[in-house]
C-alpha cells in the first residue's frame, strides 16, 4: 500500500510562453513525484477538456490558477493520508472525483498533472525508474525510433505551408545514440541548404524550420536531397519519412485546401498514394479531417497496406474511440498523448488496446512542452518502438531524446519498431 501524504501545484510556463501547472506529489515514506502539464494547439475536438482561466487580465485569458486550485483543493483534500494499491487504483480515485466523461470539472490538464507525478512518486517508493514501473506484466520494453519534426507548418508556424509536420524515422539506426545523431546531423545540413536557398531558418513551435515553402513535394524533395547530402540512406534500413499533416488545419466546407487547391476526400487520398510511390514515406498521421470519418475507411483500404496511417486527432488516445475506430478499420495505428485522455492508467490501456488488436502505436509530446521526460519514459514502457518530441533542438524537445539516451546508457534494451 502506498500512502499519499501531500499533493500541491503550481502555474509554470510552457515552451509558448503559455502558463501551464507543475505538480508535487509525496508519499508518507518520503517518496515524491514531479510533473509538468504540455498542451497541444492543433487539437481533437474529442480531446479531454484543457481547462483555462478566461480571465483577460492574465496571459490573455490562457491562465490555469483555477485547475491549480482544484488540485491543491477539491483533489488533494481527499487524497491526503488515502492508501492505494496501485497507480491504477490511484488513478480510479483521480477520475471519481471529477465525476465526468470528459474531465471537464477538475480540467483534464490537472488531473494529468496529478497522475503523472504520483507514476513517478509510485516508482520511487518502489525504487525503480519510472519506465520499469510503468512497463506493463508481458510486454518487452525497447527504446524507440524518434521522430524529429524538422520542418513545422500548419497551426505550428506561421508560413504558407499548410501541412503540420514532416518528421526523419532513423528506422535502421543501431540504437538511440545513433538514432539521435542521424537527426541531429540532417537537422544541420537542412539548415545550410535553406541558407543556401535564401530561405529562413526560423523555427517553428516544435522547433523545425518553417521556411516559405507551399507546396508539400517541394519540402520531400528538399529533404530526400538533405538526409542524402547527410550521408543516410532513404530506406528502412536508413532514414524515413514521416508525415503529420494535421488535415483538420486545412478541412473546410468538405474539401481539403492545398497549396492554393481545392480537393476532394479521395482526391487527397490519390495525392498521400503518388506522395508515397514517389518519397520514401513510412507513415501517415491524420491524413484526413476527424470527421470525415467515410474518407478514413478509404484512406485504410486503398493504403493501409503500404503505409502506417496514424490517428491523432481522429482517437485523442480514447480507448472507447480507439475501439471503434478498430472496428470500423480507421487507420492502423495510433498517436499517443496522455494529456488527451487525462490519466496515466487509460492512456496505458489505450496503447494496450492497440497492441491487441494488432495496431502500432507512436507516444507522442504536444506543440506546447516544458523540460518534463516523461513520454521518454512512456514510450520505452509501451514497448511500441515509436516516439515523437519535435526536432533535435530546444531544451523542451531535446529532453526527451536526451532521456532515451541516458536510458540506453544505463540498461540493455533493444531499440527500433516493435514488430
Ligand atoms: P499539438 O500538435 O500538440 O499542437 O496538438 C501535435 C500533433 O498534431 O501531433
Ligand atoms: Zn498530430
Amino acid at each position: 500500500m502506498i500512502e499519499v501524504k501531500d499533493i500541491s501545484a503550481f502555474e509554470i510556463l510552457d515552451s509558448r510562453a503559455q502558463p501551464t501547472i507543475s505538480v508535487l506529489l509525496e508519499l508518507t515514506s518520503g517518496a515524491v513525484g514531479k510533473s509538468s502539464v504540455p498542451s497541444g494547439a492543433s487539437t481533437g475536438s474529442k480531446e479531454a477538456v484543457e481547462l483555462r482561466d478566461g480571465d483577460p487580465m492574465r496571459y490573455a485569458g490562457r491562465g490555469v490558477l483555477r485547475a491549480v486550485e482544484h488540485i491543491n483543493g477539491k483533489v488533494a483534500d481527499p487524497l491526503r493520508g488515502r492508501d492505494f494499491a496501485s497507480l491504477a487504483d490511484f488513478d480510479e480515485a483521480l477520475i471519481k472525483i471529477d465525476g465526468t466523461a470528459n474531465k471537464e470539472r477538475i480540467g483534464a490538464n490537472a488531473i494529468i498533472g496529478v497522475s503523472m507525478a504520483a507514476a513517478r512518486a509510485f516508482a520511487n517508493a518502489e525504487r525503480r525508474s519510472l519506465w520499469r514501473s510503468l512497463t506493463p506484466t508481458g510486454v518487452e520494453p525497447r527504446l524507440p525510433v524518434p521522430h524529429f519534426n524538422i520542418i513545422n507548418g500548419g497551426a505550428h508556424a506561421s508560413n504558407a505551408l499548410d501541412f503540420q509536420e514532416f518528421m526523419i524515422a532513423p528506422l535502421g539506426a543501431r540504437n538511440m545514440a545513433e538514432a539521435v545523431r542521424a537527426g541531429a546531423e540532417i537537422y544541420r545540413v537542412l539548415r545550410g541548404e535553406l541558407q543556401s536557398r535564401s530561405l529562413s531558418v526560423g523555427l517553428g513551435d516544435e522547433g523545425g524550420f518553417a521556411p516559405e515553402i507551399g507546396s508539400p513535394e517541394a519540402v520531400l524533395e528538399l529533404l530526400v536531397d538533405t538526409i542524402e547530402s547527410a550521408g543516410y540512406e532513404t530506406s528502412h534500413e536508413g532514414v524515413m519519412i514521416a508525415l503529420d499533416p494535421a488535415a483538420n488545419g486545412f478541412y473546410r466546407d468538405g474539401m481539403y485546401h492545398v497549396d492554393g487547391e481545392k480537393l476532394s476526400s479521395h482526391e487527397m487520398v490519390e495525392r498521400y498514394s503518388e506522395m508515397i510511390e514517389s518519397y520514401p514515406i513510412w507513415s501517415l498521421e491524420d491524413g484526413l479531417a476527424e470527421n470525415d470519418r467515410d474518407g478514413w475507411v478509404y484512406l485504410t483500404e486503398r493504403l493501409g497496406e503500404y503505409v502506417q496511417l496514424v490517428g491523432d486527432d481522429l482517437l485523442v488516445t480514447n480507448p472507447t474511440i480507439i475501439t471503434e475506430a478498430i472496428e470500423h478499420k480507421m487507420g492502423n495505428a495510433a498517436l499517443i498523448k496522455p494529456n488527451q485522455i487525462g490519466t496515466v492508467t487509460e492512456t496505458l490501456e489505450a496503447i494496450r488496446i492497440c497492441r491487441d488488436a494488432g495496431w502500432s502505436q507512436m507516444v507522442s509530446h504536444r506543440s506546447g512542452e516544458t523540460v518534463d521526460s516523461f513520454i521518454a519514459d512512456l514510450a520505452v514502457a509501451a514497448g511500441c518502438g515509436q516516439i515523437k518530441s519535435g526536432a533535435p533542438a530546444r531544451g523542451e524537445r531535446v529532453a526527451k531524446y536526451n532521456r532515451l539516451i541516458e536510458i540506453e546508457a544505463t540498461n540493455d534494451l533493444p531499440y527500433g519498431r516493435a514488430e
